[in-house]
Order: structure tokens, then sequence, then C-alpha cells
């Protein structure tokens, strides 16, 4: 097992009408105005922008409304957040939904504090030396940003989707409602199966290591998902399966699945290409499509590791004079589970040719200056190989 750090500062508040609390809990930590940042408008149809106002105002706490995060925020809307937060002097940023929404607070919570373009923190040409705290009241289970260290953004003048890593993004508190997700359509729930999935497979098909307590969680936690994702795609409003979901995802990319690791996140630099030039493109989706084909080029270079995950988590038998046919059968049980939730496994799906793939297989590695590191290392060849195996 590796050295490492754990840290998962977040408040979380679980379960059937904690969100209520939330007057209560932002007074509780002294704050008096809050920058109010949701998404395209699911909040307001579903009334919950309207109780978290409601109860805000009870408690004596004055708001600022922003709204209007794109699924695959933008830098620029943002900085338009940024500019807002500042002028209205508030001193918490309260996010209610997805990732998106999450992602964008944490680049106006940073942004407002700092005297830089936030797409410079992205670039890591400058470090934020402070923030506003964030707070969120979640209504998707996928990304776990509403725990984890990521901000996600995309420059909509370049193209070009980042994320980077900062402890001022890890949230203050957040509120997790199972039921607020009843709502949230099929293939949304299908998209966030599949990222919850893939941060916790990502850091288990790393670089080669030893973690056995870490292998356990994450097949234990994976297998929950298959299981509660059916559920919640056959009866969207099954609590248990939707409660299952939700932590899964928190669990999965707080960094508890990855203890002992080192831990690249290769198939997830590799769909950013896709939902940074194809914003249209759900980053589940697009993680759909990418992963099965990474691990098709990968397995062969850690089949350990691949046929413990066909034997542990998808039941295959071990096949010990071929080893390789039950890693590969592992690889067919995610393409079918992916399928079965109505998941695409073809760039083609997503309306992507081949004409754009060796453009993404550039700005992937950075226009040459990074390399991914997983069980191998994929640079230009090898991440545009990868896409092929997409078509
Ligand atoms: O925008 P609204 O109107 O709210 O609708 C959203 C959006 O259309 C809708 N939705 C959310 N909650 C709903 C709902 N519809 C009905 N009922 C509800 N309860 O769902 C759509 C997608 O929302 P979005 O926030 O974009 O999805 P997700 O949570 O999957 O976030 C995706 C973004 O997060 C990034 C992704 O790259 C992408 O940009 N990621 C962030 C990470 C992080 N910060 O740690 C890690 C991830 O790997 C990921 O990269
Ligand atoms: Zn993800």
């Amino acid at each position: 097992m590796n050295n490492f750090i754990y840290y998962a500062p977040t408040k979380v508040y679980f379960g059937k009408g904690e969100h209520e609390k939330v007057g209560e809990i932002v007074a509780g930590y002294g704050f008096k105005k809050v920058f109010l940042h949701f998404g395209g408008g699911s909040v307001k149809r579903s009334g919950l922008l309207d109780t978290v106002e409601t109860k805000l105002r009870e408690a004596g706490i004055d708001l600022v409304e922003f709204g209007g995060a794109q699924p695959n925020p933008v830098i620029s809307h943002a900085r338009e957040g940024i500019a807002l937060c500042r002028r209205e002097g508030c001193d918490l940023v309260l996010a209610v939904g997805g990732g998106s929404a999450i992602d964008e607070s944490k680049v106006i919570a940073v942004g407002s504090q700092n005297d830089a373009d936030p797409w410079e923190f992205t670039t890591k040409k400058k470090v934020p030396e402070k923030a506003l705290p964030v707070g969120v009241i979640l209504t998707l289970a996928a990304t776990g940003s509403e725990m984890s260290a990521s901000a996600v953004i995309t420059n909509d003048e370049l193209g070009l989707k980042r994320g980077y890593n900062s402890d001022f993004h890890r949230p203050l508190f957040s509120i997790l409602n199972p039921e607020l997700t009843y709502t949230v359509p099929p293939y949304q729930t299908a998209c966030g199966i599949v990222d919850i999935m893939m941060h916790t497979l990502e850091r288990y098909m790393t670089i080669p290591s030893e973690a056995e307590i870490s292998d356990r969680i994450a097949e234990g936690l994976v297998k929950t998902v298959i299981t509660a994702g059916r559920a919640a795609m056959a009866n969207p409003k099954d609590y248990e399966a939707r409660a299952n979901l939700m932590w899964a995802g928190s669990l999965s990319h707080n960094d508890l699945t990855g203890c002992g690791r080192s831990y690249m996140t290769v198939s997830h630099q590799i769909e950013h290409e896709l939902s940074g030039m194809f914003p249209e493109v759900a980053h589940g989706a697009g993680l759909a499509v990418i992963f099965p084909a990474w691990m098709r080029y990968t397995y062969k270079h850690y089949l350990s590791r691949f046929t413990q995950y066909a034997v542990r988590v998808w039941n295959c038998e071990m096949n010990f004079d071929h080893p390789e046919r039950t890693a590969l059968e592992g690889i067919e049980k995610t393409e079918e589970y992916f399928r079965s939730i109505g998941m695409p496994l073809r760039l083609s799906e997503l309306g992507i040719g081949e004409d754009s793939i060796h453009e993404m297989a550039v700005k992937c590695t950075n226009y040459g200056t990074r390399v991914l590191k997983g069980p191998i290392e994929y640079g230009e060849k090898e991440i545009e190989e990868i896409y092929r195996l997409c078509l």
C-alpha cells in the first residue's frame, strides 16, 4: 500500500427532508449573504429553489440568485458570476444542482477572491490563495463534486475542458437528499451510474499497486451501483436505490476508494476532450464509450487486475489456462451493462466521426506536453488508438 493523505472535510447531511435544514445550517456557520447558483432551471420546475430561498430568508440570510450553469459549464459564464459575487460581497456560494452547477460554483468561489482570471488556475499558471466556502444541495448522483477537490470547466473560446484540484474546492457542507433525484431523466440517471462506476474503477485499475482494503471497498461499491442502477432505472422513485447511488457517488470521488494507490484519470482525461469539443455530449455518456475501449487497449498490461475485476465484480469464472478470456468477459459484461441502461458504446452514437480524432488526441496531451499514466503510459499515439477503438 502506498503512502497517502486522506482529506474529506465536507460535512454531509444525508436523507429525506435534509435540504429543509439549509437555513439553519447556513445561519449556524454565521454566513450573512449567500450567492445562490444553479443550472438551467430544473430546480425552479421542481420547486426546490423556492424552498431553499424561503428557508434561507426565514433564517435571516440575504441572497443573490445567479443560475444558468449549463451542462459542461463554461468559463465565460463563470466570469459573469465572479463579477456579480464580488459586487454583492457574498460570504458563501451555495450550489443547488448537479456537477455542473457545483463546479461552476467552485470556480466562482475561488475566482471572486483572487486577482487573476479563473482559467489561469486551471492551466496552473496561478495558484489560488483563498476562496469563499462552497455549500451544496445535490440534485443528481454522478460526479461526486459534492465532496471532491475537483472543479471541471470548459474554456468556450478554446474548446478545452479541464479540471483542476484544490482543497478550496472541497465543499464545506453537502446536503444529500436522494428524493431530490427522483426527477432526473433516465438518460441522465444512466450517465450518473457510469460516472460513479468510473470514478471507482479508474482508481482500481490504475498504476499497479497493492491495497486490498481499497480493492474490497471499490468492488463492493461498484456491485452496489450496478444493482441500485438497475433498480433506479426500473423505478425512478425507488428510495433505497437512489440513496445508494447518491452515497456511492460521493464516496467514489472523495478519494476513499483510491487510498494507497497512485491514481490518474486516464479515461476521464480522454473523455473530457469529447465533452469539451462537443458540449452536447453528457460526461457519463462519453465515459461509457471511452472506458470499455480503454479497457480493451489496456487489459493485457495488467491482466491480474482485469481478471480480478471480472471474477469479483461480475462473478465470472476464472479461466486459469486462458486468463485473458476471463478479463475480456469482464469487459463484455461492463459493455452489456452500459447498453442495458441505455448508454452509447460508439462515438458515432454521440455524433462524433473519425475526422475529430486526431485533434482530440493532440488536445488530450495538452499539445504534446503531457502523457497520461496508468498501467502503461498514454501519449498522442496511444490516445488516438483508443479513440479509434470507439469508432
Ligand atoms: O441544468 P438543470 O436544469 O439543473 O438540469 C440538469 C442538466 O440538464 C439536469 N438535472 C440535474 N438534477 C436534476 C436534473 N433534472 C431533473 N431533476 C433533477 N433533480 O441534469 C442535466 C445534467 O446536469 P449536470 O450537472 O451537467 O450533470 P452532472 O452532475 O453529471 O455534471 C457533469 C459535469 O461535472 C463534471 C463533468 O465533466 C461535467 O462537466 N465532473 C465534475 C467532477 C468533479 N468536480 O469532481 C468529476 C467528474 O468526473 C466530472 O468530470
Ligand atoms: Zn466523472
